[in-house]
């Protein structure tokens, strides 16, 4: 597939051909842990890479390559590695530049699993992280050290959507010759792709947007295609953070209409932040699309539209939060995020459950704030739905 077609040709046909045994339109799932050779010798040459071909699914799978095409061609980078989840992916790229005695510079505005990798996985390999305020690229420059060797942030962020400029985050890692690695979950490449803006490493949780549908977990890293080989054969093959064929498979085909969600959601969203925000009992909201958010201006510039994940904060703090959760009658009350489904969750004591309470309120998440993740319902209904659970 000619990579100049437009999005959406390319998340329907890019990295897909038909079976060239059966004309099977659909790609296979190829569920098969092993791949025969005709001989000795071809069995060596694909074993040393000499030959290309498949061997073993945990080196490759038919199935998993068509959805690393896909989504290389999505994200407009040379190639791509999935894997068994995003924070297999965010793992595997972390591990892949930064070893004993390496340094990293975060921002500080992480989903708390990733927060926890960098302040409490690495220093276990001797890596040590410096976390910066997720906005201003000065405070990104002033952290760098002599033995820095990346920098990571997401943007927006989890959970309370800050936004920080791509292109000069990336003139900045470019001027120290840095690898810069960016979390695009949220956005997803149908509203932002990051590396035709300078970034070098593109990761996902291939378990939200890119999926949609909630049922199936993955990840996705996305760069230079030698750092790419490089991150399979070191990282996730020996460290066997593989993804199933039945889950890529899922993935694959979640893409297929990936742009036609990301719509519907993102217009649902900017509904219901624009309702929230003028809510007597909403304390603040965090949503990129609306005038009075900080980063509105930058996120106008870089991105398609403004997503579909809103955090805010009832009035009240926490307790008044929970009521929220209790209350919601369409809204599912579950982790996770992307899916066709609304969801509510307090990333407090889910999400960001691990990360420290200084730290995690320094990143913004307060006790009290309550996150969104905005499906493909009735907006109508939604807002309704909030309308009554704030009703008390
Ligand atoms: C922004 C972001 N990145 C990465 C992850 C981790 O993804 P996974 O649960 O697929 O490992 C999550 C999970 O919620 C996330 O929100």
């Amino acid at each position: 597939m000619n990579r100049s077609h437009l999005f959406p040709t390319l998340a329907v046909h890019a990295g897909e051909t038909p079976c060239p045994a059966t004309g099977a339109l659909d790609t296979p799932i190829y569920q098969s842990t092993t791949f025969v050779s005709s001989s000795a010798d071809e069995m060596a040459a694909v074993f040393g890479e000499q030959q290309p071909g498949y061997m073993y699914t945990r080196y490759g799978n038919p199935t998993i390559h068509a959805l690393e095409s896909k989504m290389a061609a999505l994200e407009a980078g040379e190639a791509a590695l999935a894997t068994a989840s995003g924070m297999a992916a965010i793992s595997t790229a972390v591990l892949g530049y930064v070893k004993t005695g390496d340094h990293a510079v975060a921002a500080r505005s992480l989903y708390g699993a990733a927060y926890d990798f960098f302040s409490r996985k690495l220093p276990r390999f001797g890596a040590q992280t410096s976390f910066v305020g997720a906005t201003r690229i000065e405070d990104f420059e002033r952290a760098v050290l002599p033995n820095t060797k990346l920098i990571y942030f997401e943007t927006p962020s989890n959970p309370v959507l800050d936004i920080i400029d791509i292109e000069r985050l990336a003139a900045l890692a470019r001027s120290r010759q840095l690898p810069l690695v960016v979390d695009n979950t949220f956005a997803s490449p149908a509203l932002q792709q990051p590396i035709s803006l300078g970034v070098t490493v593109v990761v996902h949780s291939a378990t939200k947007y890119l999926c949609g549908h909630g049922d199936a977990m993955g990840g996705i890293i996305v760069g230079p295609r030698d750092k790419i080989a490089e991150l399979n054969r070191e990282v996730v093959r020996d460290f066997g953070g593989v993804i199933s064929p039945f889950n890529a498979w899922l993935i694959l085909r979640g893409i297929h209409t990936l742009h036609l969600r990301m719509a519907a959601q993102c217009a649902n969203a900017q509904q219901i932040a624009e309702f929230l925000s003028t809510h007597p009992k909403v304390e603040r909201v965090n949503f990129p699309g609306l005038g009075s958010h900080p980063g509105h201006a930058i996120a106008r510039k870089q991105m398609k539209a403004f997503g579909a994940m809103i955090s805010f904060e009832v009035k009240g703090g926490l307790e008044a939060g929970k009521k929220v959760m209790d209350r919601v009658k369409i809204f599912s009350r579950a982790a996770s995020l992307g899916d066709t489904r609304s969801l509510i969750v307090h990333p407090a004591s889910t999400s960001h459950r691990a990360v420290p309470r200084q730290e995690r309120l320094a990143a913004g998440v307060s006790d009290g704030l309550v996150r969104l993740s905005v499906g493909v319902e009735a907006a109508e209904d939604l807002t309704g739905d909030l309308e009554q659970a704030l009703s008390f």
